[in-house]
Formats: C-alpha cells, sequence, structure tokens
C-alpha cells in the first residue's frame, strides 16, 4: 500500500473514496473535521442519527461534482477513549470496507485531534489497522481474487510522520511474509523450503547470515531429539541460525528460538483430531524469520540470532516410538511418554544448542506448544513463561504497546515431579492438568541459567475467523510485539 501526505482538502488527487471520521458524542457525530464543501451530504445524515459516529461504523454517501464519487463517514467512537488499539480497530474494519467494494485508493481525512493520543501514536494505530487488515491469502487460487487497497493519501497531517509510516509499512512486510509462511501448504513449506526461505532473506538483507545443519550434521552434533522427532518424515530434518549482529558495542545478544514442526500428524500417538490446521505448527519459526526480516530491513542496532528447529512430525515405520528414550543435545536422556508432544523436544535440543554455541544474554521461544494454553487463555491470548523478571516485563510492556495480548503464567517447580521418568532424566509429558506448565518446565530444564522467556502461542498464531484489524488463518502473531521488545534493549 503505497501512502502520499497532502496538507489541504483541495490538494487532494482523485480517488474512488473520501473517508470522513467523526467522534461520536451523546447525542449524534461529531464531526472531527468540518468541510463545508459536504455539509449538505453531511447534515441529514449526522442529525437523523442514521450515523452515530460509534467506532467502525460507516455510512457511504454518493456524491457529484467531487474528485471522489464516496464519501464515507466513518466512526471512531468517543474521542475520550480513543487509544491506539481503538485505531487499528476502527481502521482495519475501513480497510476491510475498501476491499469488498473493491475500492483500491482512498482519501483519509485527518481528525484535528485525537484525544489525549499525540499525533505520532496516532498516525502508528491507523497505519497499523490499515496495513495489517490489508492482506489476504491465496489470491492465486481464488476464481475472483478479493482486491486490497493500493493508495491511500493523508489529508491534514504533518510530513514529519513520514518516518513512522514508513517504520509501519517495513514492519507490515515482515508481517505478510511471516502470514505467507503460515498458510502456505504443508506440502510446499517444507524444512527444506524453509531453509531456502532463510537464505533468500540473507541474500535480500546483507546484515543477515545464515548457517542451516542438515540431516548429518544434527546427527553428528547430537541432536538426538530433533533426530528423533523428524524419523517418521520423507523430508530432512534442519537447524536454521539467522544471525543479525549491527552492535559490535554492546554486549547484549538475544537469541530468538521458533518451533518449526512444517506438519503435525500427532506421530504414532496420532491426532484423533484438529489435524486440519496443524500446518501452523511452524508459526514459531516463522514468526522468528518474520521479525529478523523486520529488524534488518529498519537497521536497528543490535545483537538478535534467530534458532528454528524444523522438521516433519509424520507418520512412518521409522517414526520414534513412544516409551523410547532418545539422548537430547545438552546430555539429558528424555523417555517419549507421547509423541505428539513433539515441539518441546526439538526446542530443547534448540535451546541447549543455543546456550552452548551462540554466547546468549537473553533467550525467547515462541512456539505453538500445548491446546492446553488454548483451553486457559482462549485465542486472543499467549502464554508467557520466565525464569526472568526482567524480560517477562519486558515482553509485558511491547504487548502493552502493539496489542498483541499476553498473560504470564506460573513456572509451577512441583510440576516437575510429574516430567520424572523411570528409565530417562526426563518424560515428555506429565499428564494434562496445568499441560502448558509442564511443557514450560520441560523447556526449563535446557536453558541453563541464562534469562529466558517462552511464549506459548497455540492458540494466537492462527485464526478461523477475521478479528478487527487481523486476518482469518494465519495471523502473524508476535512480530510487531518482538520487534518492539528489541528495540527496547539497553545499547
Ligand atoms: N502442535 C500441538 C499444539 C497445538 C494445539 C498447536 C492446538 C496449535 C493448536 C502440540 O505439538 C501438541 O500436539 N501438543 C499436545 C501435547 C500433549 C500430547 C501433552 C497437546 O497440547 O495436546
Ligand atoms: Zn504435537
Ligand atoms: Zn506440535
Amino acid at each position: 500500500m503505497k501512502f502520499k501526505l497532502v496538507q489541504q482538502l483541495e490538494k487532494r488527487e482523485k480517488q474512488e473514496a473520501i473517508l470522513v471520521p467523526f467522534w461520536e458524542t451523546e447525542g449524534q457525530a461529531k464531526e472531527a473535521c468540518p468541510l463545508k464543501e459536504f455539509e449538505k451530504a453531511v447534515r441529514p445524515a449526522v442529525q437523523s442519527k442514521d450515523f452515530k459516529g460509534k467506532e467502525g461504523e460507516i455510512l457511504p454517501l454518493y456524491i457529484e461534482g467531487e474528485k471522489e464519487k464516496r464519501l464515507l463517514l466513518f466512526g471512531l467512537g468517543k474521542e475520550q477513549k480513543c487509544t491506539v488499539e481503538s485505531l487499528r480497530r476502527a481502521f482495519g474494519l475501513a480497510a476491510r470496507f475498501c476491499h469488498k467494494r473493491a475500492l483500491k485508493s482512498l482519501n483519509i481525512v485527518f481528525p484535528k485531534t485525537f484525544g489525549k493520543l499525540p499525533l505520532n501514536a496516532s498516525v502508528k494505530g491507523i497505519c497499523e489497522g490499515l496495513l495489517l487488515a490489508n492482506y489476504t491469502w491465496s489470491l492465486k487460487e481464488k476464481k475472483e481474487p478479493p482486491s486490497l487497497l493500493e493508495e491511500v493519501t493523508f489529508i491534514g497531517v504533518a510530513s514529519k510522520v513520514e518516518e513512522i509510516i514508513e517504520e509501519c509499512k517495513q514492519v507490515a512486510e515482515a508481517i505478510y511474509f511471516t502470514r505467507d509462511l503460515i498458510n502456505g501448504n504443508a506440502d510446499m513449506v517444507t524444512p527444506g523450503f524453509l531453509v531456502e526461505t532463510a537464505k533468500r532473506l540473507a541474500k535480500q538483507f546483507s546484515s543477515l547470515k545464515v548457517t542451516a545443519l542438515g540431516k548429518k550434521e544434527i546427527e553428528k552434533e547430537g541432536l538426538g531429539l530433533l533426530q528423533a522427532v523428524s524419523r517418521g518424515s520423507s523430508h530432512d530434518p534442519a537447524l536454521i541460525i539467522l544471525q543479525y549482529e549491527n552492535n559490535p558495542r554492546s554486549k547484549e545478544k538475544t537469541v530468538l528460538v521458533g518451533k518449526g514442526i512444517t506438519f503435525d500428524t500427532g506421530g504414532l500417538n496420532l491426532k484423533l483430531s484438529n489435524m486440519d490446521t496443524m500446518r501452523d505448527d511452524m508459526s514459531g519459526g516463522a514468526l522468528v524469520m518474520g521479525t529478523l526480516a523486520a529488524v534488518a530491513a529498519l537497521g536497528l542496532k543490535i545483537n538478535v540470532v534467530g534458532v528454528i528447529p524444523t522438521c516433519e512430525n509424520a507418520i512412518d515405520a521409522k517414526s520414534y516410538k513412544p516409551g523410547d528414550v532418545y539422548k537430547s543435545y545438552l546430555g539429558k536422556t528424555v523417555e517419549i511418554g507421547d509423541t505428539d508432544a513433539e515441539g518441546r523436544l526439538i526446542l530443547a535440543d534448540a535451546l541447549a544448542y543455543s546456550v552452548k554455541n551462540l554466547a546468549p544474554t537473553a533467550i525467547v521461544d515462541f512456539a505453538t506448544l500445548t491446546g492446553s494454553i488454548v483451553v486457559a487463555l482462549g485465542d486472543h491470548v499467549a502464554g508467557l513463561f520466565s525464569n526472568s523478571d526482567k524480560i517477562a516485563k519486558g515482553l509485558e510492556a511491547a504487548s502493552e504497546e502493539t496489542g498483541e495480548l499476553l498473560w504470564r503464567m506460573p513456572l509451577h517447580a512441583p510440576y516437575k515431579e510429574q516430567l520424572k521418568s523411570d528409565i530417562a532424566d526426563l518424560k515428555n509429558v506429565g499428564g494434562r492438568p496445568g499441560g502448558s506448565i509442564k511443557a514450560a518446565l520441560f523447556l526449563e530444564e535446557f536453558v541453563a541459567d541464562i534469562p529466558w522467556a517462552h511464549l506459548d502461542i497455540a492458540g494466537t498464531a492462527f485464526s478461523n475467523k477475521e478479528n478487527a484489524y487481523l486476518p482469518k488463518n494465519g495471523v502473524g502473531y508476535g512480530v510487531r510485539l518482538t520487534v518492539e521488545f528489541l528495540k527496547k534493549i539497553k545499547k
């Protein structure tokens, strides 16, 4: 989507519609930006209260003799209650309104004030709402490809906001990239495809360096859990490492680890239900790649490494077996209680590998790890687990800013009892109650004493329905959150 800025209404170009925002007041809609030109059309709609200015409300009027055919009265809700998130929601709905009517270009009149919100924050909310909603998946496969907004002109906003708009665009690109990876067929988005994608990213951004351990190296290095999970698949596993080291003077190095199961059948403990969305089981990996793409595009002065263990949890005569014991990269042995608890296995090896080889000062992992977190927090809120209050607070603060919700869960140590095994150091499952906590406690065994956080995104990564400015299917949850979190790391 292209953005343009013009100061005066008269200077605007011809577009398909003009969006005029109104704040909601007690009695009737209050014009946020009075325009004499449109008064004749607007007054009856407002006075009749057919249009009240409620958040996201849109009333199309048809006008003649103007640069646009349509005048869209657009509600922003109560001005004093305006937040970045309410702007995201409202403008997301405005974008969707345009999609449905195949409107590709839009003039947007800027309100003079946004309650207590500063201009920069308001512009960010508006751009994010428009951009995040302006996405569809499988354009090619549909008979009539849905139309998207191509050009937007903001009228009456200072040009100093250009930088913010540009930044929003770059992050949105990274989110589209993440969504595309999640949405693509599991048959296409294989571990090998993820390796190729990482290499492509490193070509696009010279600040990114990629290395990938293949099947042989995984065996040789002793990543025994990643190897075990991958055995039932015809696709070779990989450990992708994307390095972005752009601040030699800083001691901080954050490692982001993302679960990259390209399809989760459950393995020999075959899933009995809900397998049809399991191509999303690499969303953590996609989030990590998308975040590195955004960080590189923005040129942040930080050091970050993305680590993505990737394989398919398939079913075959060669599949790893329940009741067997496999040795992890760290050396701890693990009894397989359930082959469907595969995410924690590949993450355990990736975490231990990161601790040993990458000298992290902090680690954050992202994984569609448990159905249990969906039961606990639903599909709008991710579960946050951490051994470090500092990292947890950093992520919570980032979440406040981006509207990507999360909730801190306890790493309640006594539950570790249930991860004990008679025949190995650990078991990969410990009964259903508190399942997401037990999964997190399992991961904690592999991070030594490095400050670490784990985000269980099983509920938030993929959605069956549109939600304000977020699309159906791959949501792209976590990219903005992580970029925001990384920006605050002290130099
Ligand atoms: N990939 C699933 C978790 C999941 C569930 C992701 C729903 C997205 C939506 C994970 O590998 C899994 O199967 N977990 C099991 C663990 C159990 C066997 C201990 C689960 O949550 O049921
Ligand atoms: Zn599973
Ligand atoms: Zn899984």
